[in-house]
């Protein structure tokens, strides 16, 4: 038997960083969005082993790789002595901000509980999820979600009025940023380490009503500090897209990825034209409606 499965990405609306935390990582709060991008996974029980293949040869598909890890922890949780043959197919660009490699080992948890008949509890799932990265139980449901804690402790939310009709531009410039230099960076940052408390609540509240102009005021990432200090083209992009029609332009999660969110689609159609016009046909673009909701 065989399972087929997607896993999507997202973007941190607002990503505010409370503080450092004594086991190393920081304290934040962050509002994540599901955005429809897409990379494929098939399962099937086989062998004793994990053996993962993977589409993109740049992506090592053994036993560092968090859909090898997420596997081999479901099946040791699980008591399972059996194998599986996983097939990875990549879309979503990796060290992007996009959270596609979190994405890919929910999806292989699920996936494994469905395909072995539900061996493991939501709440074991979760436990095993937080243990493979921060971002990793947020992508085991659909819909936006406020996180804290470390980005583990997720609080999911109703699909935001404000963003039914809005589209997202993404641009990932072509050169990754690695989650623990941002992090480790923030240190040459002080101010962005300290972020006040209850601004992801704020946007999560403008975000339910009004418009996204209203809302575009709260919209922030305290991982921009260092990122645009060491890539400035981030910037510019920012600026660009703001200067041509985008209500709210930022980086999400650790970078590199840059969105913009527009209101109508042809505008944003026109922006990303724009956009090429201006900074030329290289790195990886995506106009996609939000919706508004999940997946
Ligand atoms: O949890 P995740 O594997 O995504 O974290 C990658 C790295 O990012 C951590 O090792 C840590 O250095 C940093 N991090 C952090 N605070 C967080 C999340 C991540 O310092 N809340």
């Amino acid at each position: 038997m065989q399972l087929e499965r997607s896993s999507h990405g997202k973007v941190n609306l607002i990503l505010n960083i409370l503080g450092k935390r004594p086991d190393g990582f920081h304290e934040l709060e962050t509002v994540l969005q599901p955005v429809p991008l897409q990379d494929r996974l098939r399962f099937r029980r086989e062998g004793k082993s994990v053996v993962l293949t993977c589409s993109d040869s740049n992506l090592p598909a053994d036993e560092s790789n968090l859909v090898h890890r997420a596997a081999t922890a479901f099946l040791r949780a699980a008591r399972i002595s059996e194998g599986v043959r996983i097939e990875l197919e990549k879309n979503i660009p990796m060290a992007a901000g996009l959270g596609g490699g979190s994405g890919n080992a929910a999806a292989t948890l699920l996936g494994l509980n469905e395909l072995f008949d539900a061996p493991l509890a939501v709440g074991a799932l979760h436990q095993i999820a937080s243990n493979l990265g921060s971002d990793v139980p947020f992508f085991l449901a659909d819909g936006p979600a406020l996180a804290t804690g470390r980005g583990e402790e997720i609080e999911r939310l109703e699909s935001f009025p404000v963003l039914r009709n809005v589209s997202i531009l993404l641009f990932h410039p072509g050169f990754g940023i690695s989650t623990p230099w941002a992090y480790r960076k923030l240190a040459d940052f002080p101010q962005a380490v300290q972020g006040r408390s209850g601004r992801a609540r704020e946007l999560v509240r403008a975000l339910q009503q009004g418009s996204l102009a209203d809302a575009a005021a709260h919209f922030y990432n305290s991982l921009e500090a260092p990122a645009l200090h060491k890539y400035p083209i981030l910037d510019l992009y920012q600026e660009f897209l703001r200067a041509h029609g985008a209500t709210v332009a930022l980086m999400s999660g650790s970078g590199s990825t840059t969105f913009a969110l527009v209101e109508r689609s042809a505008d944003a159609e026109k922006l990303a034209r724009d956009f090429r016009e201006n900074f030329g046909d290289s790195g990886w673009m995506k106009v996609l409606a939000l919706g508004g909701s999940g997946i």
